[in-house]
């Protein structure tokens, strides 16, 4: 985990470096500064020597600017350290879920990926600053101050040393009752953006439904839970404070008193205790120090494990080793194909079957039949589990990606537009689309119509999600989308479900005389949909029920019937 994230590092290295360098600078100077101080009180001051006094007093004055400058470069450093490495860490993590498949995708929630990308990446750079400074500083610090100290009255020294394994065993039991919590915290914290999100995704059909309240309540349980949670942490931490406190004036009463009967009993002069009483706060601010750094370091594994398993994650889908630049045709070859999601039953099973370059092909079936999931494995949004799946007679996995999804064109179930201007929503298909192109495939998308009646035109403005267009003109629009493409094979995935249904066939007789020489794949509910397709595929359970022309059908496959007797009496088919 640790090699992964320190991958992302990479330039910032310098600065990584640098920072703990002038911490030790700090630190050495600071000690040093101290153990002046006892000799500039015993040998200048109560001696009353004032040349002695000045000239160690500028020295002083010279190491304290010197330890200050350290101080403020390795802050300085470790600033940009710190923020660079998340910056690194947040745009390896991005560039990889570009990468993912759809498969990868199912892995992870959109909420999941959120969290990563922002909390756990704040995490990992506190914690990141915090292991580059008080991690060298707070150990340094102690091991020169107890160095220190023993040179200067052992037995005083002694009694810091047996203070050092109390609080650090006090701070590690707090620390291990605090852990499991906060590691629950960031698993809310998934679940408080799964909710957010999903509501805001969905803010118009809570309001259609009335469903406010409900989700009010949801968010309440949630954010509630990182309440009792964090305020439960954050007590038990609490205690650190006064252990640590206890400790300190313990400590110092006792130097105090031992101290001041040596000083009695001229075993021990003032700046001597003096200079312990100053390594005495450096001892004990630096094993509380040690204490946050080890909390930081706390909460932040568990969100340093979830960077990593992002940035682990390889993609599924991958180009072959001498990819194919070529389509040669939009046939289509099934070869006893089954396929599952992930670790579930299969969805698909012995799926075979040929289609002809050029072709019309409708799909049809019930919901969860397995539609969607027979297509998708076309344009390789997933493999095939067992079996092989041909575009222009030669396998999908032998195709360079890009080159076969620019031949495959989806328009998938869900689909998006983005915000920006129509144009510039179209041209996903082809960034080089002229107006003229756009025009023509509008045309054929039926949209040009209500694209052209907009008081913009194609430069009108697309709202986030394509909020600012019905459901028939968003589906259209993806049509021509794809259309761009100019792809050999196109598939429709339930795209005309909100279009009526005269728009519907216009946009089929269009693909019929516009582009005779693609092939075309539409999956519909409406049998009407489908019924003037050069052939029609049944789906059912994962299975090629039947597979054949309007008429053939009607002669022989039940479910084909059924579907049609229902939908002519004005029944809708099951979705
Ligand atoms: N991303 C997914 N992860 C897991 N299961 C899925 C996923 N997508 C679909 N399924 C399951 O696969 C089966 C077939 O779904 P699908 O192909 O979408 O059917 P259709 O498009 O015919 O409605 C269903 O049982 C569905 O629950
Ligand atoms: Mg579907």
């Amino acid at each position: 985990m640790i090699r992964t994230l320190a991958k992302s590092i990479r330039e910032y290295k310098r600065d990584s470096i640098l920072t703990p360098l002038f911490m030790m600078g700090e630190v050495i100077l600071e000690v040093f500064i101290t153990y002046m101080l006892a000799d500039l009180i015993d040998l200048g001051v109560n001696a009353g020597d004032v040349g002695y006094t000045v000239r160690r007093g500028m020295l002083l004055i010279g190491c304290a600017a010197l330890s200050l400058l350290c101080g403020a470069l390795s802050g300085r450093f470790g600033a940009v350290a710190s923020t660079g490495f998340a910056r690194n860490l947040r745009q390896d993590m991005y560039y990889n879920v570009q990468t993912f498949s759809f498969e990868n995708i199912d892995k992870f929630s959109t909420a999941g990926l959120i969290t990563r990308l922002t909390t756990d990446v704040v995490n990992v750079q506190h914690a990141y600053m915090m292991l580059i400074r008080i991690a060298v500083r707070s150990p340094l610090m102690l091991l020169f101050s107890l160095i220190m100290a023993f040179r200067i009255n052992p037995r005083i020294a002694t009694v810091f040393l047996c203070a050092t394994p109390v609080l650090a065993g006090g701070i590690y039991l707090i620390m291990s009752h605090a852990h499991p919590v906060f590691e629950r915290v960031f698993h809310t914290y998934d679940k408080l953006n799964a909710v957010v999100q999903e509501n805001l995704r969905g803010i118009r059909v809570v309001k259609a439904f009335v469903r406010e309240d409900h989700e009010k309540e949801k968010f309440t349980n949630v954010s509630g839970s990182i309440f009792r949670d964090m305020s439960r942490a954050q007590k038990t931490i609490a205690f650190n404070m006064p252990l640590m406190q206890a400790c300190m004036y313990t400590c110092i009463l006792l130097a105090s008193w031992l101290g001041a009967n040596m000083i009695v009993s001229d075993t021990m002069t003032t700046g001597q205790l003096m200079s312990i009483l100053t390594y005495a706060g450096g001892i004990l601010t630096s094993l509380m120090m040690l204490s946050m750094v080890f909390m930081m370091m706390v909460i932040s594994r568990a969100s340093a494990e979830r960077i990593a398993e992002v940035l682990n994650e390889k993609t599924a889908i991958r180009n072959p080793e001498e990819p194919l630049y070529e389509v040669r045709d939009g046939s289509i070859e099934f070869k006893d194909v089954a396929f599952r999601y992930g670790e579930g039953r299969n969805c698909l099973n012995d799926i075979s079957l040929r289609i002809e370059s050029g072709e019309t092909i409708g799909i049809i079936g019930g919901t969860g039949s397995g539609k969607t999931s027979l297509v998708q494995l076309i344009p390789r949004l997933y493999d095939a589990g067992e079996g092989s799946v041909l575009v222009g007679g030669r396998d999908v996995r032998e195709y360079d990606l890009d080159t076969l999804r620019n031949a495959v064109s989806m328009v998938l179930q869900k689909n998006e537009l983005f915000s920006g201007t129509v144009a510039e929503n179209l041209r996903w298909g082809n960034e080089e689309a002229t107006l003229e192109e756009m025009r023509r495939v509008c045309r054929v998308a039926q949209a040009d119509g209500f694209i052209s009646a907009l008081p913009d035109g194609y430069d009108s403005e697309v709202e986030q999600g394509g909020a600012n267009f019905s459901g028939g003109q968003k589906q259209r629009l993806c049509i021509a989308r794809a259309l761009l493409k100019k792809p050999k094979i196109l598939i429709l995935d339930d795209s005309t479900s909100a279009v009526d249904t005269a728009t519907d066939a216009s946009i089929r007789s269009a693909f019929r005389s516009e582009m005779p020489e693609v092939t075309k794949l539409i999956i519909a509910q409406r049998i009407s949909s489908v019924q003037d397709a050069d052939r029609i595929i049944v789906m059912d359970n994962g299975r090629i029920a039947d597979f054949g022309t309007h008429d053939e059908l009607m002669e022989r496959c039940s479910i084909y019937i059924e579907v049609y007797e229902s939908q002519q009496k004005g029944g809708d088919f099951d979705e």
